[in-house]
Order: structure tokens, then sequence, then C-alpha cells
């Protein structure tokens, strides 16, 4: 039986490290070529890396930079011959209380996670029509719905990932392409392992978190690699929140 990947072409931004590494893996296990997008043009930096060697393109692109962004979406579709999907993985976290956060930091927040996001969608689109269709998951947030101290920036960056989401989604179903918003809640990364492993935030954590605790990137990658591998074209526009209920529990 075929890989459910196909051979289909899928780009991931941030795919360094943490969450963005383990879709890359996840995906190049499903028989996707991934493109790898990161700033450092190195690929997957983690463990993750050793997962199916040679199904990778690594690519450097820093998603602030829209030459940058389209760049490497053209020398994708050149290289590995087409781009039938993308991960919007990369992100960036600020916290400050919101009485001293400077506009200019809100417009960091937001430049990235929101504005760079929209970009990569708005660029990879036409190469997306070229390939009769594809897929797009954006990584938001449980912190799009909810109110978090001295995450204000991010929290707003994240609610504007649901609300890029579901426009794109109504504007593009007509071509073929699926838009999908893919929030999680606390994960476990290299940078966090040890603040989520033990401490005062596991406890919070075990006590917060009907699920018991922190989740893990190789679950997200696994529902990120379920939604590209599943022909599933009537989902889309919406945000699967992978967050243990956590933002639904009172
Ligand atoms: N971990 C969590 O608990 C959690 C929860 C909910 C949502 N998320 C979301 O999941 C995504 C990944 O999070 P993570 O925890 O894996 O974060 P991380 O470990 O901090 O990794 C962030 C990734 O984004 C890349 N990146 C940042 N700015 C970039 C830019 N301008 N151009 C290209 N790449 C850039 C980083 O690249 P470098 O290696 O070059 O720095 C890195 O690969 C983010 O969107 C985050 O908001 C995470």
């Amino acid at each position: 039986m075929p890989a459910p990947g196909g051979n289909r072409v899928v780009a991931v931004t941030g795919a360094s490290r943490g969450i963005g590494a383990a879709i890359a893996a996840d995906l190049a296990r499903r028989g996707f070529i991934v493109a790898c997008l990161t700033r450092r043009g190195a690929g997957i930096e983690t463990a993750d890396a050793a997962a199916v060697p040679g199904r990778y393109l690594n690519v450097r692109c820093d998603i602030t930079d829209e030459h940058s962004l389209a760049e490497a979406f053209d020398r994708v579709a050149s290289e590995a011959g087409a781009l039938h999907g993308l991960v919007n993985n990369a992100g960036i976290h600020v916290e400050a209380p919101s009485h001293r956060m400077s506009s200019a930091a809100f417009n960091e927040v937001m430049g990235t996670n929101a504005t760079a996001l929209f970009a990569a969608c708005r660029l990879a689109f036409p190469h997306l029509v070229a390939a009769g269709g594809g897929t797009i998951v954006n990584i938001g947030s449980f912190f799009d719905r909810i109110g978090v101290k001295r995450n204000l920036a991010y929290c707003a960056s994240k609610a504007a990932v649901g609300a890029i989401t579901r426009c794109l989604a109504v504007e593009w179903a007509g071509k073929g392409i699926r838009v999908l918003d893919v929030a999680p809640g606390y994960i476990r990364t290299d940078l966090n392992r040890e603040a989520l492993d033990s401490g005062p935030l596991h406890d919070y954590l075990a006590r917060r978190i009907p699920a018991g605790g922190a989740g893990t990137a190789e679950q997200v990658a696994r529902l990120v690699g379920a939604l590209f591998s599943e022909d599933l074209p009537f989902l889309t526009g919406e945000t699967i929140y992978i967050d243990g209920a956590q933002g639904i529990a009172h």
C-alpha cells in the first residue's frame, strides 16, 4: 500500500526545534517530502532529525521577511516539483504586564505570529492552486480564547490565527484549499521540559489540566500528520484544540 504522504510536498516553518521539528519528522514518517523552512537553513536540529533521512529539503527562511518566504516557496516548488501543503508553526512568545508592554513589543509578536503567518498563506496560495489544491495547518494556541495575565500580545496574536484560518478557509475552499488551526495547550519541548516536569508549574498544571499534565510535541505532530494524511475535504476553517481539556475546564 502506498504511504499516505504519496510523496506530496509539505513545508513546515520553524522546523528547527520544538513542535515544528516533531511535525516535520511525523510528516516524513508518513511519506511526505518535508521542506524544513528555518532561520539557519540547517533543517531539524533536534533528535527528531534521525527520522526517515532523505525526505527533507532544508531551506533558509525568516518568516518575518516576505522576500525570504517567497524565495523559499519558489525553491521548494522548483526543487521538489510542487507544494501541496504548509504548516505555519514558527512563533514567538513574549511575556510582560500589559501596562508596561510597549507597542513595539506587541507589534513584534503580532508581526511574527499573525502578519507573517498570513503572508506565508498568501505566498503559498499560487503554489497550492498550481498543485490542484492543498492543506494549510496554522499552529495557534488555546490562549486564543482565554484571558492570561502578562500574555496580552500572545493571546491577541493567536486569536488572529483563528480568524485568519476561518477567513481563508471560506475564501479558498473553491480552490480545493483547506485551512485549519491546531491549537495546543501546554506542550513539553526541550526548552520548557524542566519547568513542566518538576516544581511549582508542574504541580499547578497537574491540578489545572483535566488530562493530568502537559502534552507532548509528538501528540501535536500526530494530529497535524493525521490532518494531512486522512481524506477529510469537508473539514476546514476549524480550530482544533489539543490541550487536555484545560481551555474548557471550570
Ligand atoms: N510549547 C507550547 O506549550 C505551545 C503551546 C501552544 C502553542 N504553541 C505554538 O507552537 C508553535 C511552536 O512552539 P514551540 O514551543 O515549538 O516553540 P520553540 O521551541 O520556541 O520554537 C519556535 C520555532 O519557531 C522558529 N521561529 C521563530 N521566529 C521565526 C522566524 N522569524 N522565522 C522562522 N522561524 C522562526 C524558531 O526558530 P529558531 O530555532 O531559529 O529560533 C523555532 O523553530 C508556536 O507557534 C507556538 O506559539 C506552543
